[in-house]
């Protein structure tokens, strides 16, 4: 039986074995797919072991989307605009194909889940690291009039700008300098919700029929869904679309069938 994983640490709550085994029941494909707790440290083995031993592919969470970027032999474009893989494939040669499935699983989400649409839309995104770099090409990429990226740490968005300034423009500010902006779709990349709080956003930055999503996932309501409720956001939502779209792609990246994600989506949010 083909062999996949999720590596992270931790991994314990991931989702992933249970929505690709989904997927592969789904379309009737043999495979296993495991969680596997690595620490970064222990990364680089860990990988070799898997492959050595017969596995196909997998997928790297949090800490080690960077790590695996710097082990796969080729990458993808999008792979190498986000810095970080998040899905590995073994090919026919022995070499890794390092892929990024995050920007392409929130768009996804967007257009065909939620039914929104990009182009023209004034958007603004939360927070400069990781987690905003892999959204951030995606996004251009749907001609939005005005793309914004806020961060505390300003250098950071510069840094983040500069790297997309050949897919459009990217407007660089604090969270003060919101104030008086309004915005059509408002999405928090940054880890504050693992903390409970939300960045401190001025007021009524929301415009008529705004949408808020958040890229992380809770059980629970994240802080930053609730401050767009609060803030009479038309929809303020998680990112479990999110999660299951770019599943989905590297699922097909690997076995080259496209699942159906909506039943999935539905099953885990009926708990
Ligand atoms: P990730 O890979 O999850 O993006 P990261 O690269 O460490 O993690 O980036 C975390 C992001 O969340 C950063 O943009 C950080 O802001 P700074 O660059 O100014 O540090 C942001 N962040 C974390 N906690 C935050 C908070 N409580 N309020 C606002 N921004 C926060």
């Amino acid at each position: 039986m083909d062999r996949y994983a999720v590596l992270g640490f931790p991994v314990g709550h991931s989702m992933s074995p249970f929505i690709h085994l989904q997927f592969a029941e789904q379309t009737a494909q043999q495979l296993s797919y495991e969680a596997l707790e690595v620490k970064p440290e222990a990364f680089d083995k860990a990988i070799t072991d898997f492959f050595q031993s017969g596995g196909k592919g997998v997928n790297c969470t949090v800490p080690l989307k960077e790590l695996a970027f710097e082990k796969a032999d080729q990458l993808t474009e999008r792979a190498k605009f986000s810095g970080a893989v998040n899905t590995l494939k073994l090919m026919q040669d022995g070499s890794l194909l390092g892929d990024n499935t995050d920007g392409i699983g929130l768009i996804t989400d967007l257009l065909e889940n939620l039914s929104l649409s990009l182009q023209g839309k004034r958007i603004l995104v939360l927070g400069a690291g990781g987690a905003a770099r892999g959204i951030l090409g995606p996004l251009l990429e749907a001609n939005p009039s005005e793309l914004w990226l806020a961060n505390r740490t300003i250098a950071k968005a510069q840094r983040l700008a500069k790297i997309f300034s050949s897919k459009g423009p990217v407007r660089i500010s604090n969270y003060e300098e919101l104030a008086g902006e309004r915005f059509d779709l408002v999405i928090n990349a940054t880890s504050s919700s693992l903390s409970g709080s939300v960045p401190p956003l001025p007021k009524s930055i929301l415009s008529k029929n705004a949408v808020c999503y958040d890229l992380a996932y809770s059980q629970q309501t994240t802080a930053f869904t609730a401050w767009g409720k609060e803030q009479g956001a038309a929809l303020s939502v998680d990112g479990l679309g999110m999660l299951v779209e770019q599943a989905a792609q590297a699922f097909y990246i690997w076995r080259g069938v496209m699942p159906e994600t909506k039943k999935v989506l539905n099953k885990i949010r009926r708990g």
